[in-house]
């Protein structure tokens, strides 16, 4: 087994593949029907053929740029399994920063059962761990991609949770939606201009309804704070997710927040930059 993890890691190292050897651990690991750990209590285990062959089918997929959670079907997030799909985008762990933020701004638990809407939900991760964590919440999530929304629903399932899937356009589900105490997103938010410069596992495997924005990288986000001041309850917050490059500098050049009578402020991630925008109805 040690042999094999190594002799596959370097096999993915040559083919270009940045974590390769926790990639290979983790394949080899999925192959065993064990994980990342359980692996190391077999590592002097001979292996077979069948074992060899389904291995070799991994890291061929691998080696050819499909990121490993496709692989697997799966990524954890914020402590919850999600099934993960082609039609998903993989959650990131910068957008648990946007749930953590969601948590600490709700009010203690009551009979209130605050509104919660996730726009863009892609695996339901969001909404499902918010649902999960704070059992009161009334929650909503929005996807345009009706595949994308049968992995949510699964995903809610698994996990025990309601939560109310609507397959519409986010901006025109709250042209027509009532208010709501807390709005969520992690909209697209990559430029058509940054494409040539992704990983090839972002470009080339992950949806592009879910990667890109168009030419203005805040379109989405823009669109949504124009909506904020007949969306939002008073006392309400919306928490959007912003791209690593510059997200402040951009929020600041559009003024969002101030021109809709809202006050804006920044979660910043491990690495110090702000990656969430809170916009917040007095
Ligand atoms: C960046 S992904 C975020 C997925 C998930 N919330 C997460 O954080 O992992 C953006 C999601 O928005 C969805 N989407 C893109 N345009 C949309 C639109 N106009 N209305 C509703 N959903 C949209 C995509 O299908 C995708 O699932």
């Amino acid at each position: 087994v040690k042999e094999l993890v190594l002799t596959s890691a370097r096999w993915l190292e040559g083919r270009g593949v940045e974590e390769a050897r926790v990639d290979a651990e983790l394949l080899v690991a999925s192959a065993l029907a064990r994980d990342r750990l359980g692996l190391w209590l077999v590592h002097d285990m001979p292996v077979n053929e069948a074992l060899l062959a389904q291995v070799r089918e991994l890291m061929r997929r691998r080696g050819a740029g499909e990121p490993v959670a496709y692989i697997l079907g799966e990524r954890e997030f914020h402590g919850f399994a999600f099934r993960v799909t082609p039609a998903t985008l993989i959650p990131r762990p910068e957008t648990e920063h946007l749930v953590d933020e969601a948590l600490a701004l709700l009010p203690p638990v009551s009979e209130a059962r605050p509104r919660v809407i996730d726009l863009g939900t892609g695996t339901g991760c969001i909404a499902i761990v918010l649902a999960a964590r704070r059992k009161d919440l009334q929650v909503a999530a929005v996807d345009v991609s009706p595949e994308a929304l049968a992995v949510a629903e699964h995903n809610a399932r698994v996990h025990g949770v309601q939560v109310a899937f609507s397959h519409a356009d986010m901006l025109e589900h709250l042209d027509r939606s009532e208010s709501y105490d807390l709005v969520l997103s992690n909209p697209p938010y990559i430029t058509s201009g940054e494409r040539s410069g992704l990983q090839r596992e972002v470009r080339d495997w992950e949806p592009a309804q879910a990667l890109f924005s168009g030419e203005d990288a805040l379109h989405f986000h823009a669109a949504i704070a124009a909506r904020l001041p007949r969306v939002l309850n008073s006392g309400g917050h919306a928490l959007l997710e912003l791209p690593a490059l510059d997200g402040a500098g951009l929020v600041r050049a559009k003024g969002l927040g101030a021109g809709h009578g809202l006050s804006a402020r920044f979660v910043n991630d491990l690495a110090g930059l702000p990656r969430v925008l809170v916009l917040s109805k007095p």
